[in-house]
């Protein structure tokens, strides 16, 4: 039986509009407006993500492997600027000098020439296609796999990788979910998997110096996305996964198709500590598959709270399936839990959050590893089950209160980026800033929300001239790089 698109808030036709390719570059003034721009609002929103779902008409096998796009949209004096580039990654300029695939990606994208091409090939394409962040005097275009790309913020130019003065080695990687401590560092992971795993942790100065490094070998395979910091501990979640690497070593499959979740085996916290007062814990709690966590908090010297994005289990990469034809029906939602971890009894205790499906958590970035009450999401537009992200969803930890602005049917969210309002004191006085992909005219806008009224609606919608296939993450700044 046909289903009828009434009974979802969206089709699949108008989601797969998000993924197509962007080849051009764009540098403009935008002149479509509704509503204010807020004259406050002062800074810099840079976005990352996969510009590119195809080699000259060879599709990827995965949106992960498309190479990175950065947009950087400036608001200044109620106006706004739109400019974006692709990271001019070695791969980039080979595939595109050869159009044609010449890497594999790690989400199956593979070579031409069937699995003798790809068979015991192990060179991956970095594609620094995730995050990027400003700092230090630096923008950085982020890939968990390999080292960053530095790019000239005023010209988007990419510059070559970076290392950080020599702290970084070649071929070392630098996760792209760095937390910025609000004392003022950043404080970044990198990971060496195998049969045992090595997590180094970086923290950066102001300067953008890197002031410490320091290694813990975890035992077992770890596939770590994401991290959390509190003042005391940088804190990992060990998945429950198994990795067979046969059938990427021989060409048949993408190094993310290798994973296997094993739902008899429990999550493992591992607290890393950033200061010598304390050691390594690790923990035990349910299986569960993360990939992104919102914020965690000690409470005294006994429990640390930690808020993360949870699925049943991971959703694997099927090889012969387009990832366009995602059937989202059948996929775990994203939920938000709360782990309360007693370290001293070296308990865990979960706790559901929120059941409807989410992803893409933000928070005031004065209250990254502090107590804190509100969090912003993108989220389905139904309260339950798996569908496109199409809303953006504001929680009131401490009351339990829900906002949700909705973009269905034709709109389809990215992740919201929350943004304080200057000398503000109250922690939801801001703007929640987030890109739209609109179906109906097959072109993306920015829409900027006031974080204390989500029921109004968006203070303004920005329409582009262009859509910006779907993103990964961003970061604000108000420094300003933009000539007037
Ligand atoms: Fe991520």
């Amino acid at each position: 039986m046909k289903t009828s698109s009434l009974e979802t808030s969206y089709t699949l036709r108008d989601w797969q509009g998000g993924y197509k390719s962007l080849t051009q570059e764009f540098d403009y003034w935008i002149d479509d407006i509704e509503g204010e721009i807020p004259p406050e609002l002062q800074g810099t929103l840079f976005r990352n993500g996969p510009g590119l779902l195809d080699v000259y008409g060879q599709s990827l096998r995965h949106p992960f492997d498309g190479d990175g796009m950065v947009s950087r949209i400036t608001f200044t004096n109620g106006r706004a600027h739109f400019c974006n580039r692709f990271v001019r990654t070695t791969g980039y300029l080979k595939e595109q000098k050869a159009r044609k695939i010449l890497y594999r990606g790690v989400f199956g994208t593979r070579k031409s020439g069937g699995w003798l091409a790809n068979a015991f090939n192990f060179k991956l394409k970095n594609i620094a296609n995730t995050n990027v962040i400003y700092w230090g005097g630096k923008l950085l275009a982020l890939w968990e796999a390999a080292e960053p790309y530095r790019l000239d913020p005023y010209t988007l130019e990419t510059l070559g990788q970076e290392y950080f003065g020599g702290a970084l080695s070649v071929g070392e990687t630098f996760s792209a979910h760095p937390r910025f401590d609000p004392r003022g560092t950043l404080v970044n992971f990198g990971i060496k998997p195998g049969s045992s795993t090595k997590i180094t942790i970086f923290e950066l100065n102001l300067e953008g110096e890197v002031i410490s490094k320091y290694a813990h070998i975890v035992p077992g395979f770890c596939f770590i996305h994401d991290f959390l910091i509190t003042p005391k501990y940088c804190i990992f979640f060990q998945n429950p996964l198994n990795f067979n690497p046969l059938p990427f070593a021989l060409g048949i499959v993408g190094v993310g198709e290798c994973l296997r979740f094993m739902p008899h085996r429990p999550t493992r916290i591992i607290l890393i500590p950033r200061t010598e007062e304390v050691g390594v814990k690790i923990l035990e709690t349910q299986a569960g598959f993360i990939f992104h966590h919102v914020n965690a908090f000690e409470v005294g010297d006994k429990s640390v709270v930690i808020d993360s994005i949870c699925y049943e289990t991971l959703t694997q990469v099927e090889p012969q399936k387009d990832f366009r034809q995602t059937d989202f029906a059948a996929k775990s939602p994203g939920q938000i839990w709360r782990f309360n971890l007693d370290l001293h009894q070296n308990t865990v205790q979960p706790e559901l959050i929120d059941v409807r499906s989410c992803e893409f958590p933000s928070i005031h970035p004065a209250h990254v590893g502090r107590t804190y009450r509100y969090l912003y999401v993108g989220a389905t537009h139904a309260p339950v089950g798996n569908a496109p992200l199409q809303a953006i969803g504001k929680i009131d930890l401490d009351s339990g209160e829900r906002h949700l602005w909705s973009a269905a049917p034709q709109g389809f969210v990215g992740e919201p980026v929350f943004v304080p309002r200057p000398n503000s004191l109250q922690e939801d006085d801001g703007w929640v800033l987030t890109l739209v992909y609109d179906a109906a005219h097959h072109r993306s806008d920015v829409v900027i929300l006031d974080a204390k009224n989500f029921s109004r609606g968006p203070v303004a919608r920005l329409h582009l001239q262009h859509h910006i296939p779907y993103g990964l993450h961003g970061t604000f700044t108000t420094q300003l790089f933009k000539e007037i």
